[in-house]
Formats: structure tokens, sequence, C-alpha cells
């Protein structure tokens, strides 16, 4: 498993996020905050910014959908050129239908889970999904402390997906730090969300530099 980090751009500088973008050359992915003030408390930014900033750099975006309706909404999103679509299990009414959308418009699909979500009801879809996003705080706002209490949750979706044998990425998203990354990585995570450990930091390329040695340190 490779180790991928993914910066998330919620704790950037809004006023200037190609400049933000391009200060972490080293990212695998951008990590793109979508909040409609609805599903969860916060309201962040959409489709318009997803384009334009999909023509501002070259490192793929990652957009996580906390909406409530991403079965309408999450076919635009790749369609806008995000490498990765992301829609959570508790809002999407249809998700293999839009999950299979997101796909054939040329995007990796991804499927989220909150902190009270459990994983075992969805291992029917893992041949629908390519990466599976356990949620390590409440949706909705960065710089949150990291719920420890989902860490056996990470552990069975990593059995699941073995067990499953497709190859299906798992990300982690909240309070991702030089603290938590390891314990992540140890209990089976290869793709790290991290938005104030690498925009809080002083030079965020080598916050990923950090953060990347950490997860890849762990032994599996
Ligand atoms: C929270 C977002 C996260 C957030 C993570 O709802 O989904 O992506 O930006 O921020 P940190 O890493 O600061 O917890
Ligand atoms: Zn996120």
């Amino acid at each position: 498993m490779a180790v991928q980090i993914s910066p998330s751009i919620l704790s950037a500088d809004f006023a200037r996020l190609a400049d933000e973008a391009a200060r972490v050359p080293n990212a695998d992915w951008l990590h793109v905050d979508v909040m409609d003030n609805h599903f969860v408390p916060n309201l962040t930014l959409g489709l318009p910014v997803v384009e334009a900033l999909r023509k501002a750099t070259s490192t793929p975006l990652d957009c996580h959908l906390m909406i409530e309706d991403p079965d309408r909404w999450a076919p635009a999103y790749a369609e806008a050129g995000a490498g990765s679509v992301t829609i959570h299990a508790e809002a999407a009414k249809a998700p293999v239908r839009t999950l299979r959308q997101i796909r054939s418009l040329g995007a990796r699909a991804g499927f989220a889970l909150n902190p009270g979500t459990a994983v075992e009801p969805y291992a029917g879809l893992l041949g629908e999904i390519d990466m599976l996003l356990i949620m390590t705080v409440e949706p909705g706002f960065g710089g949150q402390r990291f719920l420890d209490l989902v860490l056996p949750k990470v552990r069975a979706a990593r059995e699941l997906i073995s067990r499953h044998g497709g190859e299906v990425w798992l990300q982690v998203d909240g309070g991702v730090s030089g603290e938590t990354i390891e314990r992540c990585a140890a209990a089976g995570a290869d793709v790290f969300v991290a938005g104030n450990a690498v925009y809080g930091a002083e030079d965020p390329g080598a916050a990923i530099d950090h953060l990347r040695g950490l997860a890849g340190g762990v032994s599996r």
C-alpha cells in the first residue's frame, strides 16, 4: 500500500487558493471540502470554485461532498474534472447509481462514513467503490480533535477490503497530524487527509513529507 497525502484546502487561505495549491507540489491530491450548511453546519464552496481550481493546478482534486443531495450533484463534480468524488453514506439515497455515474464520468468513486456509521452494512458495495473514507471527526470543521474511537472501524474496514480482494483505498479525514497519523496507518489507512497539520505549518510541503514519512514507517 502506497501512502498518499491529501492536504485539505479548508485550512488554506480561500482568497488565494491557486497559490495555496502551489505551496504543496508534493501532495498526491488536493482535498476539497464541499459543505452545504444542511448535511453539516458549515458552508464552504461548490462547483464554480472546483472548476476554477481545476484549471489553476495540476494536482488532482479529491472532492469530499458533505452535502444533502449527493445523488444530484456528484456527477457534476466528476464532469468538472475532479479526480475523485466522495459521497456520504448518510446522505446518498441511491449510492450504487451515483457511484457508477462518478466512475463512468472518469473519476474515482469515494464513499464516506461518519464516526457513528458502521462499515459492515456497506461491505456489499465495495465493488462499486474506489476509496472508502472513514471520518475521524464529525464532519463540518477543520482543526477538530481526532476521534480514537473510530480506529477499530478503520481496522474492520481494512479487513473487509482485504477479504473483498479488489483495490479500494482507505482514507481517513479529521484530526490527522504528526500525533495521530501512525495510529491510522497501523489500523490500515493508506490515504491521509490533513488540513491544519499541513496548512497550519510554516512550510506545508515539509509538513507533507513529515506525515508521509511517519505513515510510511509503520509496519502493517
Ligand atoms: C472536516 C473535513 C476535513 C477537514 C480536516 O469536516 O472533512 O477534510 O478539513 O481538517 P483537519 O485535518 O484540520 O482536521
Ligand atoms: Zn474532508
